[in-house]
């Protein structure tokens, strides 16, 4: 019984360790400001200018992709749009500490559904979304240990746009994108637009 005891205050002391390194919201604050113009003060994102909502999203994802922004892993490919709109604005976080400090403010926001704009065959979806749950989950929530990001609450005209650029290569084809690399030939399985209107509108349904 005691040893039971001190290891859950061992691991208790651990997870507290772990979420002081994760970063200070307060210090992220002053640093969201530049976000805001695009992605809104609350995180929930803007379809008019193509950012998606951020708010929701697990620390380890946006931490990734900030990291992949700076590091030119994303957003630098030719027809990647609104990824090179994105990419500079990575620049403006100095190091890992500033993007840990943001990340962590953001992790303040609600998670709040958005609005449902993509309509499709949601019955094909479903069987198309089979494939998916292996490294996404049967309900969307992601698995952190496959590096997979948690799905339902996303801005479904954005999941539209990344599977597209999935595909098309825009996105995950660099040398170094290591988790895109392994998304990519998972796209493949979509055949056509159709397909991937219907496995996104599949998706919505998962987080109600
Ligand atoms: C000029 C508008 C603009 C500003 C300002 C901006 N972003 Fe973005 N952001 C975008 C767009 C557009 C995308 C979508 C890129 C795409 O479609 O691939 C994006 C994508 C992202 C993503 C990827 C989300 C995902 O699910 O993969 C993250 C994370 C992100 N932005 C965080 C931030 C943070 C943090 C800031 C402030 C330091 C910021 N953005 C400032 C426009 C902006
Ligand atoms: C082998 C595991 C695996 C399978 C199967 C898989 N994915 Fe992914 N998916 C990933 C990983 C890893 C990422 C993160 C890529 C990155 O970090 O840039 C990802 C990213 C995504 C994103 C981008 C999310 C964002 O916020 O930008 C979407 C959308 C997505 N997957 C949809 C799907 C759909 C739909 C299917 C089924 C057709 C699927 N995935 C199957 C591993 C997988």
């Amino acid at each position: 019984m005691k040893t039971k005891l001190r290891w859950t205050l061992l691991a208790l002391a651990f997870a507290a360790g772990s979420a002081s390194a994760a970063g200070d919201p307060a210090a992220g604050k002053s640093l969201y400001a530049t976000c805001t113009a695009c992605h809104g003060l609350a995180g929930q994102g803007n379809k008019a200018l193509n950012a998606p909502k951020i708010a929701g999203q697990e620390d380890w994802y946006l931490t990734r992709q900030l990291q992949n922004y700076k590091k030119g892993i994303r957003g630098t490919h030719a027809g990647d749009t609104y990824g090179k709109q994105m990419a500079p604005m990575a620049m403006t976080l100095a190091d890992d500490a500033a993007i840990a400090n943001v990340v962590a403010y953001i992790g303040t926001f609600p998670d709040t559904a958005p609005a449902a704009t993509v309509t499709g065959d949601v019955a094909r979806g479903e069987t198309l979304y089979k494939t998916c749950i292996a490294c996404h989950g049967a309900k969307g929530e992601g698995n952190k240990a496959l590096n997979a990001p948690k799905l339902t609450g996303l801005s479904d005209w954005y999941a539209v746009t990344q599977l597209k650029h999935f595909k098309s290569g825009v996105r995950g084809s660099h040398a170094d994108d290591t988790y895109g690399k392994q998304m990519a030939p998972m796209s493949m399985t979509l055949a056509d637009d159709q397909a991937i209107m219907d496995v996104v509108a599949y998706i919505n349904g998962l987080g109600k």
